[in-house]
Parts: structure tokens; C-alpha cells; sequence
């Protein structure tokens, strides 16, 4: 397993400096409990002596990196992403969050400041991804996965807006799909979420074509426009999840090789409100 993704993705925040403060990082469980129904991309059982070797190299490699007064939880059992997701937020009282995956990067800096204003003064937007692809791509998704594949039919409110901005520092794109990778929401989002998806449950069953069926409802937005991304890096660039709109650009994690056993590993962040950026 590449150990090395954590302490990359924690360098990695040096460019944002204020999703490294207040970081938790959850480690899913090796153990699978009996009472849990696991969806089958997160069920394997893993071999518990090296998931501890795992999670204690993740950690040493990572200790420069790791921001000050970080949380480490260790769940007991697998949870998957929603559990881990779940375990992270207990207690978290912030009107914001960051979700990073360990094995994603920021790549590109941006105004988080103002992002953070902007989703202040605008309660619909809910939450905005940092993409490693392309925008587009996500957007088109959307229309494959509802409309053609799940026979949702038209998307609902595809027209409230092309793109909702707070001037030139930051520009959303509306995107009408629910997936995971890195990115800011709000507490009350997650806290909708996670009442629907259940532990062990792969959250995009659940979750995918919400903002489908109404965006209004659910507020996923890209960061910049349309054919903005690459905000995040994907280190694990050789697994079945570097599909799609995943795909970072050429080259990217060449020579880094992930995968393999044991549960995801979440980095989460609790952030505050910033009010000093005015955005106009
Ligand atoms: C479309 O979005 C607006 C603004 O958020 C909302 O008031 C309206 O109810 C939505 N309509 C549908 C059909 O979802
Ligand atoms: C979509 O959600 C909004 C609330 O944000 C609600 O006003 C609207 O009626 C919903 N539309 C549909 C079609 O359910």
C-alpha cells in the first residue's frame, strides 16, 4: 500500500493554508463487522497486521506534515467512506467542511477566502468541489449516469443558473450529481447526507442523481467555470477510480502505485466562516 499519498496530500495544503487547520484524519477499520452490510467495493477483508503497518507508515511519513493539533481516529470496524465520513464530523460544530481523500492533492491555489464568503451570502450553494478533471466532464456525467443509465428523465432546475459567481475570484459551476473527492461544504449538507446514506453504504447509490432529480435541493457546484479544474491531484492514478472525469492530467501519479487492501482514508477539515472578503 503507498503510504506515501498522506504526506504528499498534507504538503499539499501548504498552498491553502486554511484547510490545515482544525484537520482530523479518519482510518477506516480492517476488521469487518458482522452486523454491517458493506457495500461490495469496501467489503474485502484485509489483512489486519498490515493495515496497522499501514496506517502507523502513513502516519511517521506524514508527521512533518501534519498539522498542528490534527486528530487521528482509528475506526474499530469498517465503516466505508460514509462511516469514516460519519466518525469524522461527530462533534464538529463549524458551519463548514472540507473533505479531502488521501490520496488527492490540491493542486492549484485558490481564493478560499472568498469561496467561503461566497457560500455565506448564498445558502443554496452547499457544496463545491476542488475537480482534479475537467468541469465539464463532471456536468456531461451528470446527464450519462440520470438520464441515460438511471431513466431519471429531464434534470430538474438545470436552468438556475449556468454559472453563479461572486466576481472574478470566484466562479461556480452548477454540476446535478452528488460524488465524493475533494471539497467544501456545508455542516447542514453533510449532516442531510449522512441521514440518508448508512454506514457501509457506497454513498453515490444513494446519493448520485439527487441533484439530479433537484438541484436546489442539494447545491453541488464546481469550482471555477465549465472548462476550469485540475484543482486536485490524484495520486492513485492507476486504479479503476482514475476513470472518467477522475482522470488527472497526463502523467500524473506516474511511478506511484496505490490500491490494495484495507479502508479509505479521509482527511477532514472543520473550518470556520471567513467574513473579512467582501465579495461583489
Ligand atoms: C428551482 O430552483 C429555485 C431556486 O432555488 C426553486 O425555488 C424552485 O423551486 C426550483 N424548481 C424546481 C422545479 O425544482
Ligand atoms: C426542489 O427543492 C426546492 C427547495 O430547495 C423546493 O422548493 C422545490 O419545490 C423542489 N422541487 C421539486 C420538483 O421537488
Amino acid at each position: 500500500m503507498a503510504y506515501g499519498f498522506l504526506s504528499i496530500t498534507l504538503a499539499s495544503l501548504r498552498i491553502l493554508p486554511l484547510l490545515a487547520e482544525r484537520v482530523r484524519l479518519v482510518f477506516d477499520g480492517a476488521s469487518i463487522s458482522p452486523g454491517l452490510r458493506l457495500a461490495p467495493h469496501c467489503s474485502k477483508e484485509a489483512d489486519a497486521a498490515a493495515y496497522a503497518a499501514y496506517k502507523r507508515q502513513s502516519i511517521d511519513k506524514a508527521s512533518g506534515e501534519l498539522p498542528h493539533g490534527a486528530q487521528v481516529i482509528e475506526l474499530p470496524h469498517r465503516a466505508c467512506l460514509s462511516g469514516s465520513i460519519r466518525a469524522g464530523m461527530a462533534g464538529v460544530s463549524t458551519p463548514f467542511v472540507a473533505v479531502l481523500q488521501n490520496d488527492m492533492p490540491v493542486k492549484r491555489k485558490f481564493d478560499l477566502f472568498a469561496l467561503l464568503a461566497l457560500m455565506e451570502t448564498e445558502p443554496r450553494v452547499e457544496k463545491v468541489h476542488f475537480s482534479v478533471g475537467i468541469n465539464r466532464c463532471h456536468v456531461r456525467n451528470s446527464k450519462v449516469v440520470c438520464k441515460a443509465h438511471r431513466r431519471m428523465g429531464r434534470a430538474s432546475n438545470v436552468s438556475y443558473a449556468q454559472e453563479k459567481g461572486g466576481g472574478v475570484l470566484t466562479r461556480l459551476t452548477p454540476v446535478q450529481q452528488w460524488f465524493d473527492g475533494n471539497h467544501v461544504a456545508r455542516l447542514t449538507h453533510y449532516q442531510r447526507v449522512l441521514s440518508i446514506v448508512p454506514d457501509g453504504v457506497f454513498m453515490e447509490d444513494r446519493m448520485f442523481c439527487k441533484p439530479w432529480a433537484n438541484h436546489s435541493l442539494w447545491g453541488t457546484f464546481l469550482l471555477g467555470a465549465p472548462d476550469d479544474g485540475h484543482y486536485s491531484g490524484h495520486l492513485n492514478g492507476g486504479g479503476h477510480r482514475a476513470q472518467g472525469c477522475m482522470q488527472p492530467p497526463f502523467g500524473e501519479g506516474s511511478g506511484l502505485v496505490g490500491g490494495g487492501g484495507g479502508g479509505a482514508t479521509v482527511a477532514l477539515h472543520s473550518l470556520q466562516p471567513v467574513y473579512a472578503m467582501p465579495v461583489t
